[in-house]
């Protein structure tokens, strides 16, 4: 078999055999084939697309592409919640700890920053000592001890991904259905868990823009997952405008101990709670009903929060930052952002707003860069809120007093209008 037929057939819009994919994932993963070549297959994928079963074969083939993760010595049930990608995306920070207390195993594997969006991994390391690097054995022992562990992505699981995501990365290749697809449920279906439930971004702030892209999404991503025989779910949700008021790391972290007190934003409340019921259920814990009720408890009683603070001193983290958030350090300068004309938010670019917040020192704009964690944005006003001239829209934090660009930024990413458009936050679920 040669790469150049494969190229030349998906090219000319045939669709790959299950041998090919095969043959091109195993090539790409131990570096037989070179990057142009991938990359010109990516390409075609991207402009050619791929039907259900060659997407099944590439899924399956990232899946095969290193070791699953063995977690055999753990007992219970095991779940993950994975979102594809969104600003001021704090909600595996709330929903985790929300299940874990109520007894289902979680076994994390997050991501750092990627372009405008956050990642966990970077969030979670703006609280002091709190090590994301752990051996599969400590990893296994941590989630059976504290029911609760969350590391960064590890080399040996789904490796394909990793090579064939830097490579779309660079050839503006990321979003494409089929390769999107694969590359979640890849490395969802490495890691092995019972259930999986999905967030699946819409809007301005997603990868996916549309809401018909979102749902095929969603439903290729749900039908693989129960063809592997996982329970397994998906809500569709807006990113036309940020998640909650926090955008970057520590700031993220400290809205999301706030909301597991119960004192967060209302939108990040709500979808915490409905991705918690939803891993509830598909764990078999109980009715909707009766998970909503559960979930709701594990906040107020205070239970989610300490399973937070339980994790992250397992992972060499300040338990006390946790219960005193005044222990995260802040931003050495700040600047004010404010309305210069009076009306509605009509429409917000959340992409933009995550852009602003990577100028500041919260993301990275090229592979390495040191990030800082204090930097980013709270915002003052959302979609649909009225402002008046002069108010305060946002304050930017960084340690670098350059407010300037992300200023710009975040101005031209806001619409004001005489009318307020606000589209539900939850929009669908796919099962
Ligand atoms: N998240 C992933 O893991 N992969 C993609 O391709 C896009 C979002």
């Amino acid at each position: 078999m040669r790469m150049y037929d494969i190229i030349k057939r998906k090219r000319d819009g045939a669709a790959l055999t299950t041998e090919e994919i095969n043959f091109f994932v195993d090539g790409a993963t131990n570096k037989e084939i070179p990057s142009y070549q991938i990359s010109a297959l990516l390409m075609a994928i991207y402009f050619n697309g791929m039907n259900e079963r060659e997407t099944l074969d590439l899924t399956f083939a990232i899946r095969d592409s290193g070791s699953k993760l063995d977690l055999g010595g753990v007992k219970g049930i095991r779940a993950d919640k994975h979102s594809t990608g969104g600003v001021g995306d704090k909600t595996s920070l709330v929903v985790m700890p929300i299940v874990a207390s109520l007894g289902i195993k979680v076994a994390k594997m997050s991501g750092r920053a990627l372009g405008h969006t956050g990642g966990t991994v970077d969030k979670l390391e703006s609280i002091d000592g709190f090590n994301v690097e752990m051996d599969a054995k400590s990893f296994a022992e941590a989630v059976d001890k504290v029911g609760f562990a969350i590391v960064g992505q590890s080399a040996t699981l789904a490796p394909a991904d990793k090579i064939l995501y830097a490579l779309r990365d660079l050839t503006a290749t990321v979003d494409s259905l089929p390769l999107i697809v694969s590359s979640i449920m890849g490395k969802k279906l490495a890691a092995d868990d019972d259930c999986i439930v999905l967030d699946v971004k819409t809007g301005s702030g997603a990868f996916m823009k549309t809401l018909d892209d979102s749902r095929k999404l969603a439903r290729m991503c749900v039908d693989i997952g129960k063809k592997a025989g996982k329970k397994i779910s998906a809500l569709i949700t807006d990113m036309d405008t940020p998640l909650g008021n926090a955008i970057g790391n520590s700031l993220e972290v400290i809205e999301a101990i706030r909301t597991l007190k119960g004192n967060g934003p209302k939108d990040l409340t709500e979808l915490s709670l409905a991705l918690s019921d939803e891993i509830l259920y598909l764990c078999g814990k109980g009715t909707r009903e009766e998970c909503r009720i559960m979930s709701k408890n594990a906040i107020m009683s205070g239970r989610a929060l300490d399973a937070f603070a339980n994790m992250v001193q397992n992972q060499g983290g300040n338990r006390d930052m946790i219960y005193n958030v005044d222990l995260f350090p802040r931003a050495k300068f700040s600047r004010s952002v404010k309305a210069k004309e009076s009306g509605y938010i009509t429409s917000v670019d959340a992409e933009g707003y995550g852009t602003a917040s990577l100028l500041l020192g919260a993301g990275r704009r090229y592979d390495g860069e040191r990030i800082d964690h204090s930097a980013g944005i709270v915002l003052k006003a959302k979609t649909g809120d009225h402002v008046n001239a002069g108010d305060e829209i946002a304050v930017l934090y960084s340690d670098r007093d350059k407010f300037d660009e992300a200023e710009e930024k975040l101005r031209l990413s806001t619409i004001i209008g005489e009318r307020a458009q606000k589209y539900p936050l939850i929009i669908e679920r796919v099962e």
